[in-house]
């Protein structure tokens, strides 16, 4: 018999425990509808961490991670932990899993649920259907270029330092993410970056130009600045595929094709490492939202995002696509008849808690796979 599948479950702050609580649910049915056996283990990261052993993340949570299959989390951060120095923030838990882990690559899909068109601030007819894949690089660039730094001046002012900073393998081994992703869809790929203002961008796109020359020829390649690629997002958004961009332009434009599809509610994301010699890649899957305090332990939040970032992770970690297309499927079951948490809220539908939504797909889960 194949080994038990190792999934560290990291909830994290604000409504991360209360969408995770409705994640474990649907594990526990696989477990027993599926027969797939997974050893689940808990732990703290963010600002729950903080609370319990001063830092955003444990030296033995960090090793639980480095070995398991897939790490699945929830959301960091808070008003309360708000002031700390940048060294102790709850977002500093995130970004050593992300660079410790080497999880350079991040999938950040922005699909349109046809039943939330109308959630979308856009008009209907310019995101029905869209199914974007934003491929982020997540271990380099500004976040973790040196130096960086505030230091005083003689003068009396402060100085303020970060660092972008790209080599050719860190460009290259994201590209090739992106250009594989899209052999696999539309055979398109948008980079994007600022090769009018700056060397990085440059550097990034003479070597995503050369790896596409060397190996990726039938894909079509387009090089876009990247605050043009902000504008044609909201402007024609269908006209992407797969975007390959750097960490802060990952990050804004993310975000912006997040509120495309309706609800940041809805949309998970994937950070992956390099395939190792055993076959095995590094894997954390987390929401795109982040840990919404104003909401949290409210029983409203939306579950769905978290959901469907196990539903990757079964995909991309577990070589489960069946079980991943059953869950996206009993989401969709779900929206169709017209369930909605507060965040995707529409006019006639039925406005339901967490737990509820939990239930609903739950329940669709029952009926296609009675
Ligand atoms: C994201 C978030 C993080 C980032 C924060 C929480 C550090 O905005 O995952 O997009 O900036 O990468
Ligand atoms: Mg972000």
């Amino acid at each position: 018999m194949a080994a038990n599948k190792n999934l560290l479950i990291l909830p994290g702050d604000g409504i991360g425990p209360e969408v995770m609580r409705q994640v474990r649910r649907v594990v526990d049915w696989m477990d027993k509808r599926r027969a797939v056996r997974f050893d689940v283990q808990e732990d703290l990261v963010g600002g729950a961490a903080i609370d319990a052993h001063g830092v955003p993340i444990a030296d033995q949570t960090m090793d639980k991670a480095m070995n398991a299959d897939a790490v699945l989390l929830g959301a960091v951060g808070g008003p309360k932990w708000d002031n700390l120095e940048f060294a102790k923030k709850p977002e500093r838990g995130l970004l050593r899993l992300r660079k410790e882990m080497q999880l350079f690559a991040n999938l950040r899909p922005a699909i349109c649920f046809p039943a939330l068109a109308d959630a979308s601030t856009l008009k209907r007819e310019l995101v029905e259907g869209l199914d974007i894949m934003i491929v982020r690089e997540l271990t380099g660039g500004v976040y973790f270029g040196e130096p960086r730094g505030i230091t005083e001046l003689p003068d009396g002012q402060r100085r303020g330092v970060n660092t972008q900073v790209y080599t050719t393998n860190e460009i290259r081994r994201v590209a090739r993410v992106a250009f594989e992703l899209a052999r696999k869809r539309q055979k398109r790929v948008t980079s994007c970056e600022k090769a009018n203002v700056m060397e990085s961008g440059v550097l990034w796109r003479e070597e995503v130009q050369k790896l596409h020359d060397e190996e990726y020829r039938d894909v079509e390649l387009q090089h876009m600045y990247a605050d043009n690629a902000a504008m044609q997002l909201v402007r024609a958004p269908k006209q992407f595929d797969v975007i390959v961009t750097d960490n802060l332009f990952g990050d804004i434009l993310s975000d912006e094709a997040a509120m495309l599809t309706g609800s940041l509610g809805m949309l998970p994301s994937a950070s992956l490492g390099d395939i190792d010699e055993t076959g095995r890649r590094k894997a954390l899957y987390e929401p795109v939202h982040g840990s919404a305090p104003d909401i949290a332990g409210r029983n409203l939040a939306n579950p769905i995002a978290t959901l469907l970032s196990f539903a990757m992770s079964l995909r991309y970690s577990f070589d489960m696509g069946e079980e991943a297309d059953l869950i996206e499927k009993a989401v969709q079951q779900v929206l169709d008849t017209g369930i909605r948490t507060a965040d995707i809220m529409q006019k006639g539908a039925a406005k339901v808690s967490t737990t509820t939504m939990g239930d609903s797909i739950l329940m669709a889960l029952d009926r296609m796979s009675a």
